[in-house]
């Protein structure tokens, strides 16, 4: 069985807790907002490493699923707000949540949904003490996605970025959320917190390699398969490790003609593929998708630590999806 097929199945109780969650109230433009891109799609990414980190280390994930959906309500709060700071109109294979309902709403449909997660952390059935580091944690991670996201818009001003900077912009953005996941679930399945930071850090190093792996399918895969539009990175004219990696790499006039492309606000299908092409040819595409995998490396080592078991086999899959994700 393929990963996208394990995954689907494993992430069925997340979906329900969704459905569940997700239901339509007054007033109902609000609710439809709030629903509209979590249950259009998703690879549910986030949930099911809770869920398989949490039986990893010897727990029951079905006590994960309400933290899993709440991360997973987090994740679409972020995607909500991100399609409104990145200009996309298309998620999950739909038109963005402002695109559809406008932007005060979609501005709600945000806030509420995050909002939600907590309630959702709040009404699961685990131990007091792990329920107010979950939510401690949760917080915490939200306001760091948070100064991600900003150095993230800071940096389509710069010419061009230092990489530990942008490493330092992607672990905040998408790292950490992942390293939520992988720290909740090791709580709820009964480790204490040096065990569950253990795999926080592995899940941060593949959430590095994660993000490094989006902006490469960003620049290079369609809007069909990502169910979100391609080449958007180049015309928000972000600095992301293929940019940086490209304008380190050439000189003169095609170094100029790149950042003339990511500076123009109005750049055509065509000035989007000769950015890729100068970004190819440099060799900046295949050290990015290098660097992507050592991530995957890292994060590798940290579970074969673990026992044998059918939850780590199934992690070790997902992490490799998660980088090698295709076309
Ligand atoms: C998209 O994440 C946002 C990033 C951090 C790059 P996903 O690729 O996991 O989003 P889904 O699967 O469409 O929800
Ligand atoms: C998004 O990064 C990170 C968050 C949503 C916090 P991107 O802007 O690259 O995500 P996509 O490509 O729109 O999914
Ligand atoms: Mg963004
Ligand atoms: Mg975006
Ligand atoms: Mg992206």
């Amino acid at each position: 069985m393929s990963i996208k097929i394990k995954l689907a199945e494993k992430a069925k109780d997340v979906e329900k807790a969704l459905k569940n969650y997700l239901v339509i109230r007054e007033p109902k433009k609000l609710y439809e907002a709030m629903a509209h891109i979590p249950l259009a799609g998703g690879k549910r990414l986030r949930p099911v490493m809770a869920q398989l980190t949490c039986e990893m280390v010897g727990g029951n994930g079905k006590r994960a699923i309400p933290f899993a959906a709440a991360l997973e309500v987090i994740h679409n709060f972020t995607l909500v707000h991100d399609d409104v700071m990145d200009d996309d109109d298309l998620r999950h294979g739909v038109s963005a949540c402002h695109t559809v309902y406008g932007l005060p709403t979609a501005i709600l449909a945000g806030d509420s949904l995050f909002a939600y997660a907590f309630e959702m952390i709040a009404e699961s059935e685990v131990e007091d003490n792990i329920k107010s580091e979950l939510v401690r944690h949760t917080a915490y991670t939200v306001r760091r996605i948070a100064e991600g996201q900003q150095m993230d818009i800071n940096f389509e001003e710069e010419e061009t970025v230092d990489p530990e900077l942008y490493l330092e912009m992607i672990r905040l953005k998408t790292s950490i959320l992942f390293g939520s996941a992988a720290y909740g679930g090791a709580l709820i399945g009964g480790k204490d917190n040096e065990e569950a930071n253990d795999l926080r850090q592995m899940a941060i190093w593949v959430g590095l390699g994660f993000q490094i792996w989006d902006d490469y399918l960003d620049a290079t895969a369609s809007a069909e398969v990502l169910g979100k539009p391609s080449g958007s990175d180049i015309r928000q004219g972000k600095r992301t490790l293929l940019v940086i990696e490209a304008l380190s790499r050439t000189k003169n006039s095609e170094r100029n003609e790149l950042i003339r492309i990511l500076d123009d606000n109005s750049n055509t299908d065509s000035d989007v593929k000769r950015a890729v092409t100068i970004m190819s040819d440099c060799g900046a595409l295949d050290n990015c998708r290098k660097q992507a995998l050592g991530y995957l490396n890292g994060a590798k080592n940290t579970i074969a630590r673990y026992p044998e078991s059918d939850a780590r086999t199934m992690l070790e899959e997902l992490l490799e999806y998660m980088v090698t994700r295709g076309h």
